[in-house]
């Protein structure tokens, strides 16, 4: 048993998610149920292994051995029952790095990509970045229950030659949706239909409630299809910098790794090898227990809404640990999101950064201890009575 009940104080330790309060705002106890990492300590296993790679007082260039790609394709098949041998990983330095450079790689200037908002800002904010025109099949939101418009999307990709690439997030961040082997399956095959790239990002594909299990779109058999994995959500690692595509596209492995390689990521981070193989070998029972408790994060969450803020509006995610709240029948202002973290002392993500229709959205971040959790909607409720939005 893990004691995820117990507050970890991340303050002082450069971390993204708390420690900006005080050097921007002159604040310091602002709860913070924004970016997405947990509160929660690591397996023990990984700790241990991240400090017996560290007594050895050499950290040069890497090259991992086959134990690496061998506790990836243990895992891969363990959890989400996916063939894949070690050919088909690419490793990465992140995510967003991963996409960054795939997008370089496979989407000309002048042709487009395709993806379901509301969404994970750099999914959309990345292409545009590279000047990649980005086409938006919005989801079906029936109350709280996000479905994909497979005739948007359809009619969409099919009246557009110029849409080149399928950018999905499976499982869905900020919707908690998790796909079903039916829904992937129907968009690789309106991928293959359409002659498109199927680039699938699962960083929460680990993060599944009872229930729910990830179906990844590798499975789907269509070739020109890479997925975006990671350990890092899973069990708390992303100031490690390790991650992995998986492709059975042997040439686009290649150019991945030729790209990588180009743009000077040959060495992987050493401690994120480490981290990876403990958290791969050791993790199940640990990830088991997060799990566990993140789904009794959102039944809490549920209840407590139902009982102080009985109009927002809320559906226990399939996936992940972000809950996605609509907040529209409050009467709130603009920048309110902006105003909880500087008044109310609690910071949460503006649904807006997801999708511009999602303003009096927020996502909080449930990976949390339950006491913090609470003490954060507390104080929504608090500010929300003290500025008459209720
Ligand atoms: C859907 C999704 N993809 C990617 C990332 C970031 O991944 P990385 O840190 O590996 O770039 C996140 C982080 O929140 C995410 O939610």
């Amino acid at each position: 048993m893990f004691d995820l009940d117990k507050k970890v104080d991340r303050l002082g330790t450069d971390c993204t998610k708390w420690d900006r309060y005080k050097s921007r705002y002159g604040l310091d106890d602002v709860i913070a149920l924004w970016v997405a990492d947990m509160d929660f300590n690591t397996v023990p296993e990984v700790s241990e292994a991240l400090k017996k790679r560290a007594e050895h007082m050499i950290y040069g260039y890497t090259d991992p051995g086959d134990d690496l790609y061998d506790e990836i394709i243990a895992f891969e098949k363990r959890h989400h029952d996916v063939d894949i041998e070690k050919d088909d990983i690419i490793l990465s330095t992140g995510v967003v790095y991963s996409l960054y450079t795939l997008v370089e790689m496979l989407v000309r200037e002048d042709e487009k990509i395709i993806l379901m908002p509301p969404i994970y800002p750099p999914l959309f904010n990345t292409p545009k970045h590279l000047n990649r025109e980005v086409v938006y099949s919005k989801l079906i939101n029936e109350d709280e229950h996000y479905h994909i418009d497979f005739e948007d999307l359809k009619a969409k990709i099919e009246n557009d030659p110029k849409i080149k690439c399928f950018i999905l997030c499976n499982p869905h961040n900020p919707t908690g949706a998790c796909y079903s082997r039916e829904e992937i399956d129907k968009i690789a095959k309106i991928c293959e239909e359409n002659d498109l790239w199927l680039i699938s990002d699962e960083i929460h594909g680990d993060l599944t409630m009872p229930g729910y299990k990830k179906y990844s779109a590798l499975r789907s058999g269509y070739k020109k299809t890479i997925t975006l994995n990671a350990p890092t959500k899973t069990f708390n690692l992303a100031g490690l910098k390790i991650s992995y595509c998986l492709t059975k596209d042997k040439a686009l492995a290649d150019d991945f790794r030729k790209e990588a390689k180009a743009s000077g990521l040959s060495s992987i981070n050493i401690f994120g090898f480490e981290a990876l193989k403990a958290a791969y070998h050791y993790g199940d029972e640990w990830l088991k227990e997060v799990r566990e408790y993140i789904y009794q994060n959102f039944l809490f969450l549920d209840a407590y809404l139902k009982e102080h803020l009985p109009m927002v509006k809320f559906h226990i995610p399939e996936a992940t640990y972000l809950a996605w709240l609509d907040l529209n029948a409050l009467d709130l202002k603009e920048d309110y999101v902006d105003r909880l973290m500087k008044e109310g002392h609690v910071q949460f993500n503006p649904g807006a950064a997801f999708s511009e229709d999602y303003s009096k959205y927020i996502r909080v971040n449930c990976a949390t201890d339950r006491n913090t959790l609470k003490e954060g909607l507390d104080r929504l409720v608090k500010w929300l009575k003290d500025n008459k939005a209720l």
